[in-house]
Order: structure tokens, then C-alpha cells, then sequence
């Protein structure tokens, strides 16, 4: 089992607000092994494929991403023997692709110096497929695969042991899997639970706006993620790149939440919501250290 035995069972802490009565509670997800909630699906999507026999023994494994699911597939790739090759870009953090690559994956970058164009992931996905096609790789394909969603109930479920009562949750909407896995275990218990989607304001697809550029990495994929239903969730708040890169800032300064861009976002919604006089839950998506080479701490 080795490092896999240290996924989940993560903190959660409140912010110190002062003032009203407004509570944002945060789960800390740096706390997983690569520093990042994403290791709870890589878990979940290479255990179902290896039950089902989707997965053999030694075969390889392909996946587009950002990095962070790829950082998560890569560690647990590495622990169980399966080689790994990965799509990702130039737009997303350099150290995620250094941590893909310190855990033995194979990375193939697709230049993007614009950002996250909402070119960009469909381009990703295409040579993903055409890997698998080619090589018979076992692909994960996380945006399609319902045990990826699936992997982060069991968030939501500690969220439940770790707090009496919310009103709200909030969760920035990449292939929206933690948002769908957590929110829906979450309203097992708690049935008039608000959830809130989060999303880059320069590619608001959720609102209802155009797709656009945006460096909110790990999100704002450019279209409506194919797992998320608008019954799914109750409220859109679309957050600017500048104020999610503020707001990260600001809590690691203030509340010692070290953290990325889309935990900016989150934390933003959050304080949106509990100036609302709401108790809201969100993530630390990831820690602050898979950034440190780029914009945000520079
Ligand atoms: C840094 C970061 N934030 C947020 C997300 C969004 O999570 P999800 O794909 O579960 O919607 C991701 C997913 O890639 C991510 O890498």
C-alpha cells in the first residue's frame, strides 16, 4: 500500500472572519500525499478498473491533465506498477509536470503560452485518445469516468464526521467530480444543503457566458463538464481571475491556507456566501507549493 495509505481522513479548520455570523469552513486536501484532492480519484479510477478487469496487470495507463490528476495518477501508478503516459501543457504549473515526471510518468506537452485557451483541453483530449488508440494504453478519460466522481464521496462523508450542521457548499467545477461526489454525500445527510459551483469569470460556460481565457487552473474547461447536470447544483458564482489570485494570497497572509488559484476562487465564493449569514463548507484544493514558480507568489 505504501504512500496510498495516507490518502484522506484531511483536516477541517474554520477561518477566522470576525464580525457576523457567517461561518467557511475549509478541507484541507493538501494534507493528501501529492498535495492535492486528486489523489483520492486516481485511487478510485485505477481500484474500479483493476476489480472490473478494465486494467491488467503492467499495463499502461494514459490520461489528459492539467497536472494535478496526472501528479495523482503518476504517484499512484508508480506504488502499483503501471506505466504511465500523460498529455498536459505549458499553461498549467511547472511543478506539477516536474512531479509527473519525479514519480516515473512519460509527459508530452501541448504549447500553449496564452494560457488556458478554450482550445486547449479539447486538444489534450483528442491526444489522449489517439495514445490509447494506438498503444491499447487503459485510459482513464477522467471527465467520462463516473468512478472518478465516485472517489470523492468519501470527502463529503468526512466533512459530515467533522462538522454538526451547514448551509452551504462551494467547490470550483473543473471535470466537477469533487463538487459532485462531495456534494451529493453531503446531501445524504443534509438535504437542503445550497451548492454552489464555482468558475473562472473570464469563462463563466456555467452562467450561461462564453468560454474565454482564464488562469484559474484545474477548471473552466470551456464547456459544460459532461458529468454536471444544471439539477446538480442550486447557485453559479463565477469569480475573476484577479480576485482568486487575491483571495489565495490573502489566506495564506491571513489564515495560513496555502493555497492555489482555484482555492482562491473557492475561498472568494465562500466568503460570498457566509457574508449571507451562511455556515458554507469548501476545499483547499491543493497546496500552495505546486505554484510557487509561477504568477501567484511571484
Ligand atoms: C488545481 C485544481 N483545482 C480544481 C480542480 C477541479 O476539480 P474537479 O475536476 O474535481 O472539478 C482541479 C481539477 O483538475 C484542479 O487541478
Amino acid at each position: 500500500m505504501g504512500g496510498l495509505g495516507a490518502i484522506g481522513n484531511t483536516p477541517l479548520v474554520a477561518l477566522e472572519l470576525g464580525g457576523g455570523p457567517g461561518e467557511v469552513w475549509v478541507k484541507v486536501e493538501a494534507a493528501n500525499p501529492t498535495g492535492s484532492y486528486k489523489d483520492r480519484m486516481a485511487l478510485a479510477m485505477i481500484e474500479a478498473a483493476e476489480r472490473d478487469g478494465r486494467l491488467q496487470p503492467g499495463q499502461t495507463v494514459v490520461e489528459y491533465t492539467g497536472g494535478s490528476t496526472g501528479s495523482s495518477l503518476a504517484f499512484v501508478c508508480a506504488v502499483k506498477g503501471y506505466p504511465l503516459k500523460i498529455v498536459s501543457s505549458d499553461a498549467f504549473a511547472t511543478e506539477k509536470i516536474r512531479t509527473m515526471r519525479a514519480f516515473g510518468a512519460e509527459v508530452e506537452l501541448i504549447h500553449s503560452p496564452g494560457g488556458i485557451t478554450p482550445q486547449l483541453i479539447p486538444a489534450m483530449v483528442a491526444r489522449a485518445a489517439e495514445i490509447a488508440a494506438e498503444t491499447g494504453a487503459f485510459w482513464t478519460d477522467q471527465f467520462n469516468n463516473t468512478d472518478m466522481t465516485d472517489g470523492y464521496r468519501r470527502m463529503g462523508e468526512e466533512i459530515l464526521e467533522q462538522v454538526d450542521t451547514l448551509d452551504a457548499f462551494c467547490s470550483y467545477v473543473g471535470t466537477a467530480g469533487a463538487f459532485l461526489g462531495a456534494s451529493r454525500a453531503l446531501r445524504q445527510k443534509l438535504p437542503k444543503l445550497k451548492r454552489v459551483a464555482v468558475e473562472p469569470g473570464e469563462s463563466a460556460v456555467l452562467s450561461g457566458k462564453p468560454a474565454g481565457t482564464h488562469h484559474i487552473e484545474g477548471g473552466g474547461i470551456g464547456y459544460w463538464p459532461p458529468q454536471l447536470s444544471p439539477a446538480d447544483f442550486d447557485e453559479v458564482i463565477a469569480i475573476p481571475d484577479a480576485e482568486a489570485f487575491a483571495t489565495a494570497r490573502k489566506a495564506a497572509r491571513q489564515h495560513g491556507i496555502f493555497s492555489g488559484p482555484s482555492t482562491g476562487a473557492n475561498l472568494a465564493a465562500a466568503l460570498q456566501i457566509a457574508a449571507k449569514d451562511q455556515r458554507v463548507v469548501t476545499i483547499q484544493v491543493d497546496s500552495g507549493l505546486k505554484y510557487l514558480s509561477g504568477p501567484l507568489y511571484a
